[in-house]
C-alpha cells in the first residue's frame, strides 16, 4: 500500500485491517512515497518524518510493517519498480496484492507499465470517500474490490486541523501522534497552534517518554485489579494536576501517580522478596501489616523489571503509604494525590478544594492532607506507623514556625 502518509491517519489502518481479515493475505507493506506522483504540488513533510509516523504507527501489529525503498531511491518512483523489488526482497507465498484507492483506480491503465503490474500483482481496490455516492465506473482489468469502511478522513483534513489548532488527536494512530506532537509537525510558523500557556513553562517530552508511559499504563493495568486501576489513574491525574499547580513537571508527575500502586496485588513473599532489595529494615508495622510493603516493593520492581531511573519516581513511590522525612515535592504530591483522588468516597470536601486554591503552598496542603490521613486510621483505629507521625510533627512545627 502505497501513499504519502503525511501523516498516517487511521484510516490507513482500517484498510489494512480489512484486507488483512477479508481477503487472503497475511501482511501489509505500507510504502511510503517519495514524493507522491499523484501529488507533486503536496507540501511534504521531511521523508524521515512521516516514515518516522508511519513506523511508531505499526508497532505492535505484526501483520503490519513498512518499507522505506522508494525513500531510498529518491525522485519520483513508479509502481511497477517498488512492485519488483518488494517481490525480490520480500519473497511472498504467492500473488501478492497491491492496494491503491477507487480514486486512482480508472486511470490504473495509464500508470506506467500497468499491464506488467497486473501480471505481477492483484490489484485490491479500497473504497474511499471518493465513492460515497458514486457509481464506480466498470473497470477494464481484473481487480479485487475491498469491502471497507470508510472513513471521513484524509491526510490533508488532519494537516489542516494541526494549523487550525481543531481537534486532530484520535484522527491517526497513537504513535503517529506522539510523533507529530514530539517534532511539532504540521503546525504554522504563525503559531495557528500555541500550547497551553501551563504546557509550555514545562519542558516537552519525548515521544520515547510518552510512549514509556503508555507502556507503564498499560503494565499495571494488567497487574492490579480494574478498580484499583482507575484510582491509579485518578491519582495520576491529580498528580499532573498537582504538578501543572506547583510547577513540577507534569508528565512525570503522571508517571508516578499511574505506577504508585504496581506491586498492590502482589502476594505476601513477593512483596517481601522485593521490599528487602533496597537493604533497609522492614520496620515492625511493615511486617505486621504487610500491604503497607506494595509501596518499597514497587519502588524496587520498577527499578529492577522496568528500569526506571528517576530518582524523584522511585522516591514517590517508595514513600506513598508511610510517608518519610526526606520527601521530596514529587514524593508529597503523589503521597497527597493517593489518598484524596476522586474515587475516595471518605475524603473530606474541603481538602479537594483546598488542592484548586493558588494560595496554599505544597507544605501547608501536604501537612492538612498528612493530618487527616492520621485522624482517619486513628478513627478507623488502624496502627500509624511511626515515621508517618514524625513526619507530620516536623510538618506541623515547620508550618508553625
Ligand atoms: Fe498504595
Ligand atoms: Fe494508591
Amino acid at each position: 500500500m502505497g501513499g504519502s502518509f503525511n501523516p498516517v491517519h487511521i484510516g490507513h489502518l482500517i484498510i489494512a485491517d480489512a484486507v488483512l481479515s477479508n481477503l487472503d493475505y497475511d501482511r501489509v507493506i505500507y510504502v511510503p512515497a517519495f514524493v507522491s506522483p499523484f501529488k507533486p504540488d503536496m507540501d511534504a513533510e521531511d521523508p524521515q518524518d512521516r516514515l518516522d509516523m508511519l513506523v511508531s504507527s505499526v508497532a505492535g501489529d505484526p501483520r503490519l510493517t513498512v518499507d522505506d525503498c522508494e525513500l531510498r531511491r529518491e525522485g519520483v518512483s513508479y509502481t511497477i519498480d517498488t512492485v519488483s523489488d518488494i517481490i525480490r526482497r520480500y519473497c511472498p507465498d504467492g500473488k501478492p496484492g497491491i492496494i491503491i484507492g477507487d480514486d486512482l483506480a480508472s486511470d490504473f491503465m495509464q500508470w506506467y507499465k500497468s499491464a506488467e503490474i497486473l501480471e505481477k500483482t492483484d490489484v485490491i481496490i479500497a473504497q474511499r470517500l471518493y465513492s460515497i455516492g458514486m457509481d464506480m465506473p466498470l473497470l477494464p482489468f481484473p481487480h479485487k474490490t475491498l469491502d471497507n469502511e470508510i472513513m471521513d478522513i484524509s491526510s490533508s483534513m488532519v494537516r489542516d486541523r494541526i494549523t487550525r489548532g481543531k481537534s486532530w488527536r484520535y484522527l491517526v494512530p497513537a504513535g503517529a501522534r506522539f510523533v507529530i506532537e514530539d517534532k511539532r509537525l504540521y503546525r504554522s510558523l504563525s503559531g495557528g497552534l500555541e500550547q497551553p500557556e501551563r504546557m509550555k513553562k514545562n519542558e516537552r517530552k519525548t515521544s520515547a517518554f510518552l510512549s514509556h508511559i503508555v507502556y507503564m499504563e498499560n503494565e499495571v493495568r494488567t497487574l492490579v485489579s480494574p478498580s484499583r486501576f482507575l484510582h491509579s489513574r485518578n491519582t495520576a491525574l491529580l498528580c499532573y494536576d498537582l504538578c501543572v499547580h506547583y510547577g513540577f513537571d507534569p508528565m512525570k508527575g503522571y508517571l508516578a501517580g499511574i505506577v504508585h500502586d504496581i506491586c498492590k496485588s502482589f502476594s505476601e513473599e513477593e512483596l517481601f522478596r522485593l521490599a528487602e532489595k533496597d537493604g533497609a529494615e522492614i520496620p515492625k508495622i511493615e511486617r505486621k501489616k504487610t500491604s503497607l510493603l506494595h509501596a518499597r516493593a514497587g519502588a524496587a520492581l520498577l527499578k529492577e523489571r522496568y528500569h526506571i531511573q528517576d530518582e524523584d519516581v522511585l522516591e514517590a513511590v517508595r514513600w506513598h503509604t508511610v510517608g518519610g522525612k526526606s520527601m521530596g515535592p514529587l514524593a508529597k504530591i503523589v503521597f497527597m494525590a493517593d489518598k484524596i483522588e476522586v474515587s475516595r468516597p471518605e475524603v473530606k470536601p474541603y481538602l479537594r478544594e483546598l488542592c484548586a486554591r493558588p494560595s496554599v503552598s505544597l507544605d501547608e496542603l501536604f501537612t492538612t492532607v498528612l493530618d487527616e490521613t492520621v485522624v482517619f486510621l486513628r478513627a478507623k483505629e488502624q496502627d500509624i506507623s511511626e515515621g508517618t507521625l514524625r513526619l507530620l510533627d516536623s510538618m506541623s512545627r515547620k508550618s508553625h514556625k
